[in-house]
């Protein structure tokens, strides 16, 4: 007899590729140039981001994790009965995995945009959740997240952890919050990383140990790949740096010595000094972040944090 297989993977990258690559590809010859912050994550990215997570500096994971700890079974509570539980963004599905033991969901739908990720992690995670459906959707949600109604079945929980909302720019983040919310029947569970000190903030994205550099230029390896551009890494170089006026983290690539870089079949100049503008990541106060909340609909809205205020976790339905 042959063995039922353990999960399924619905593949949707394909879709708006073409579409994609010409973004990519205006954005690289723009001035000012930038680089979408979903180009960090091919494996060697997702590795690098799993390195990040466990630096002294990079405080946003642990912290999370640990009022994720604290108040178990209270957010649980608060979240009720969850039929699937949608894991946005699941990356290694780590932060799904201190959760299903205490849900118990009929379904497990993780949904990123590396592919090879989703298939690790799931194959690691099917046999150790037997009673639960392992389903992965690989898709590119940043512009409109796009779930396939026949992969949500009953009450669905929505998981967006890690303060990923945070690269949006805030009137993206309430539009994409409203997205979520026409999925979320059984609410939104969201970390999201709160203002604090700029020290504190320079040291998480721009650490002693380079992790955070590396993660940055890995970005240029990978559009080299994607659209057979040659940037050369060593002619770059890492700035993370929290901004107080817009309230966010800006990473940049700065070119080290001018340099032509050939971007499909077209000769682009970058000067001395010259910067790429690859992420934003947005601080937010616990009443500016409710009020994003409800604005995007969620009537009833509940928070936890730790004794610092570092880090919100919200509840929201
Ligand atoms: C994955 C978007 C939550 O903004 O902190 C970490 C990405 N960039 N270090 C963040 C990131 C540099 C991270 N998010």
């Amino acid at each position: 007899m042959m063995a039922e297989p353990a999960y399924r993977i619905v593949d949707r990258l394909r879709i708006d590729e073409a579409a994609e690559i010409n973004q990519l590809i205006r954005d690289l010859r723009a001035t000012p140039a930038t680089i979408e912050p979903k180009y960090f994550y091919d494996e060697l990215g997702c590795a690098l981001y799993g390195a990040i997570c466990q630096l002294d500096e990079y405080y946003p994971t642990r912290t999370e994790r640990a009022i994720f700890q604290a108040n178990r079974a209270e957010i649980a509570a608060a979240m009720g009965q969850v039929d699937t539980f949608v894991d946005v963004g699941a990356g290694d599905c780590c932060k799904a995995l201190s959760w299903l033991p205490y849900i118990e969901p009929k379904r497990y739908l993780a949904i990123d945009i590396a592919a090879p990720s989703l298939d690790t992690a799931l194959t690691k995670m099917a046999p150790e959740f037997p009673g639960t459906e392992m389903l992965g959707l690989a898709t590119d949600f940043s512009k409109k997240l796009d779930i396939p109604p026949e992969l949500l079945a009953g009450r669905s929980l929505l998981f967006y952890p890690g303060s990923s909302i945070g690269n949006f720019t805030p009137d993206r983040a309430v539009d994409f919050l409203s997205q979520m919310r026409r999925y979320a029947t059984g609410g939104l569970l969201i970390g999201v990383d709160a203002k604090k000190s700029k020290a504190r903030l320079d040291a998480a994205y721009d650490d002693a140990l380079g992790v955070t550099s590396a993660f940055n230029l890995n970005a240029l390896r990978h559009i080299n790949r994607v659209i057979g551009s040659n940037f050369d890494e060593k002619k770059w170089r890492h700035i993370g740096q929290y901004n107080e006026v817009h309230g966010r983290i800006e990473m940049h690539l700065e070119a080290t010595e001018s340099q032509d870089v050939d971007i499909d079949g077209m000769v682009r100049r970058y000067e001395q000094g010259e910067r790429i503008h690859s992420e934003n990541s947005y601080k937010y106060s616990e009443a500016e972040f409710s009020a994003m909340l409800r604005q995007a609909g969620f009537a009833d809205v509940t928070v936890w944090t730790n004794e610092a205020k570092a880090f919100w976790v919200f509840y929201a339905v």
